[in-house]
């Protein structure tokens, strides 16, 4: 076949694959480390991920008998400008270490069970520090390995128009390793240093608060022991996944970080809520496998739920890492403002819905679209169960402003000063807002429990009137006058109700103005 470009008609030469080297430039270590990792926070998700992935190699080999708990001490030292990220994981044999953190993009995990695959995430501390130190020690081994990244090298080459090396070039330059006498080290770990830590947002990276916030969010940590929900939450996830198995201790705390639910939470000042419903999920692949599980806490929806409580979101984890934040499936709200009404977690279990290289998003596929479908009619759900509970409320406060209206009414009918034919109107429309309390109470969504107690406050309303009603009070004083006087008087007081802009407070002024006329009498 022959095709023609650009008008010039070619003979058909048959396409065929070049054998040579693919030069990679210097830059692509920069793509790789500052461009990949925005948020300084997040260098914490790939260190733990990585000690999580050790910690797992390290258990499933005997290495970590069940019986002692995978583990990860964050050191931070603001005087120093320090981190240290340490994990009683596999560690890295001293053959393999030098190669295996100087090479790019090409993990062992891929095809794996493991959490990373992509063979970059060690990068993320090189634009946040001036040295990345690694350090290892493999069980059995004598020595300790260590490896150095001059980060600020490393930046100034990236700037320096001048040299023309390749990646190569530049890690060479700038990596150093050696090995140290093993002694007093622990018999397996690994452990990530960075020295001399940048300032960035509130100096985040060194403030322990911060990053036990972000961790308990993230990382796959256990539950609060006291959160009521976490066992049943954990035996559902245990069917499918493995439990969140990592203790993370940060500078020597004795509490680990725990995931920040609790039974309950504050809405706005004063206003709090708690969980009063599990619902747990299954979401099929598009073959009929599992795609994703997932929990969601139904609770009072009062409201948007703050930020500060970390809690809000329906948020979503691949490997018990969370990708992305608070509102990655927020779209498939009807309303995208409800997903900060919500809390639940989703899972992914299916291979192939894989995260996006910077952990934020998932690679777009059929199988992460279907999850997607397949998890808007949740979303819609818990949309509904916001709208509804809102109208609720709002029912809640017109019943109350009905019954204390009808209590107003019937204080002016007891109180006998507006006439016998002002008494009966007001009784008429105390019997009108009794009816429209009735039709609140019908309402379907009127949950049972305030359904029950509202139908006893009318029952109750409804007695008083009659009780009123079957002889209709007459105050003292007016009793003891003339009919024209008491006539005159009635007008006067009725005056009083219609010109003010409160029945409660002519109330209260009328009642005064009978205590007067009863002194005088
Ligand atoms: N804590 C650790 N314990 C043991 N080996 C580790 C540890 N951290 C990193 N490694 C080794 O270094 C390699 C490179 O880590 P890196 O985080 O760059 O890539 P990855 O975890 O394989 O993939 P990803 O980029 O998706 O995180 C890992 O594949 C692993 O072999
Ligand atoms: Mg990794």
């Amino acid at each position: 076949m022959s095709v023609a470009i650009a008008g010039i008609r070619q003979i058909d030469i048959p396409w065929a694959a070049r054998i040579g080297t693919v030069a990679v430039g210097k830059d692509i270590l920069e793509l790789l480390s500052s461009s990949m990792y925005i948020d300084p926070m997040t260098i914490y998700r790939e260190y733990v991920q990585n000690a999580a992935d050790a910690i797992d190699d390290a258990s499933a080999s005997c290495l970590l008998p069940p019986a002692i708990r995978g583990r990860v001490d964050i050191n931070l030292d603001p005087s120093a400008r320090m981190v240290r990220i340490r994990d009683n994981g596999t560690g890295i044999d001293e053959a393999a270490f030098h190669d295996r953190l100087t090479a790019f993009g090409a993990s062992l995990k891929r095809g794996t069970s493991a959490r990373g695959f992509r063979g970059v995430g060690r990068l993320a501390g090189i634009g946040y520090c001036q040295e990345l130190v690694f350090r290892s020690r493999a069980a059995g081994a004598r020595r300790v390995s260590e490896l150095r990244w001059d980060c600020r090298k490393i930046k100034a080459i990236l700037r320096d128009a001048t040299f023309h090396g390749d990646l190569a070039d530049l890690v060479s330059r700038t990596v150093e390793t050696r090995r140290i006498d093993a002694t007093g080290w622990p018999e397996h770990f690994f452990e990530v240093e960075l020295r001399n830590v940048i300032r960035h947002r509130n100096d985040q990276l060194l403030d322990p608060g911060a990053v036990e916030q972000y961790l308990s969010q993230v990382a796959p940590v256990p539950f609060c022991p006291s959160f009521r929900y976490g066992q049943e939450i954990i035996a559902f996830l245990k069917e499918h996944l493995a439990p969140p198995c990592l203790e993370i201790a940060i500078s020597g705390g004795v509490t680990p970080v725990h995931r920040p639910h609790r039974d309950q939470f504050e809405i706005s000042e004063g206003i709090e809520d708690r969980f009063n419903e599990l619902q747990v999920l299954k979401v099929p692949a598009v073959d009929g496998r599992l795609a994703a599980v997932g929990w969601i806490l139904h609770h009072g929806y009062k409201g948007a739920i703050p930020p500060k409580t970390m809690i809000r979101g329906l948020r979503i984890r691949s490997g018990n890492i969370q990708v992305g934040g608070h509102d990655l499936l927020q779209e498939l709200f009807p309303e995208p403002r409800f997903n900060n009404w919500s809390v639940g977690e989703i899972y992914v279990v299916d291979p192939r819905i894989v995260p996006n290289g910077r952990r934020d998003h998932y690679e777009q596929n059929v199988h992460f679209d279907n999850i997607l479908n397949q998890l808007s009619p949740v979303a819609r759900d818990i949309a509904s169960r916001c709208r509804n509970s809102s109208l609720v409320r709002n029912w809640a406060r017109e019943f109350e402003r009905s019954e204390q209206s009808t209590k107003d009414k019937l204080g002016i009918i007891k109180q006998g000063t507006t006439g016998i034919a002002r008494q009966g109107e007001a009784a008429e429309e105390v019997k009108r807002i009794l009816d429209k309390m009735e039709r609140i109470t019908g309402r379907d969504l009127i949950p049972s429990e305030i359904r029950r107690r509202q139908r006893l406050t009318i029952g109750r309303i409804r007695r008083n009137l009659e009780r009123v009603c079957s002889r209709l009070p007459k105050a003292k004083v007016l009793a003891q006058m003339s009919p024209k006087e008491r006539r005159l008087l009635e007008r006067v007081f009725n005056l009083v109700y219609e010109c003010s802009a409160s029945q409660n407070a002519a109330k209260i002024l009328v009642d005064r103005m009978l205590r007067e006329m009863r002194g005088r009498n």
